[in-house]
């Protein structure tokens, strides 16, 4: 178990092509346990593979946010889709670990139903609705490479870019 580096924005591996879970074997388990210690201590309510340089499609979400009873451990999304999301739809400020102390307003579906695989390898179905719906949206878009930034324009974009870079800078001169 331990705390991964998160990859930020504009890392390429945030681009990478993610792969199917085929079986989940103990590199997914662990890369699980991985997820989880990274994702507490980012203070994240969801995390993809990805932000930690693996392309792997799974992704957590925080329990509590997911249904469950708030000790639970994050649940996992292995090679998640979406089977309904509603024409109603809401509009908010979203974050994301990657992209640090940047807040994107995206407008969403309010109700999507998603299908997963869990650790045990078994079929499951979610509906979610608001933050819940928000959330799993997001973390899907990592698993094909969408990113908060692809939601607004150039400007807005060179904006996010020059803080993220100064902050990146900031951070290696201690
Ligand atoms: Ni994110």
């Amino acid at each position: 178990m331990a705390v991964r580096e998160v990859v930020v924005w504009p890392d390429p591996r945030l681009r990478q092509e993610t792969q199917v879970v085929d079986q989940v074997d103990d590199r997914v388990r662990a890369l699980y346990r991985d997820l989880c210690d990274t994702m507490y201590a980012e203070n994240g309510l969801g995390i993809a593979a990805i932000q930690i340089g693996d392309p792997t499609k799974m992704f957590l979400v925080e329990p509590k946010l997911a249904g469950r009873d708030e000790n639970d451990l994050p649940v996992a999304f292995i090679n998640p889709e979406v089977l309904w999301a509603s024409e109603e739809t809401q509009l908010s400020d979203e974050g994301c670990l990657s992209f640090p102390d940047i807040y994107v307003e995206v407008e969403r579906p309010m109700r999507a139903r998603m299908r997963a695989m869990d650790l045990d390898g078994n079929i499951f179905e979610i509906e979610g609705e608001g933050l819940l719906a928000r959330c799993l949206l997001h973390e899907l878009d990592h698993l094909t490479g969408k990113l908060l930034v692809d939601f607004v324009g150039p400007l807005k974009r060179q904006m996010i870019k020059r803080k993220l870079q100064k902050a990146a800078a900031r951070a290696a001169d201690g």
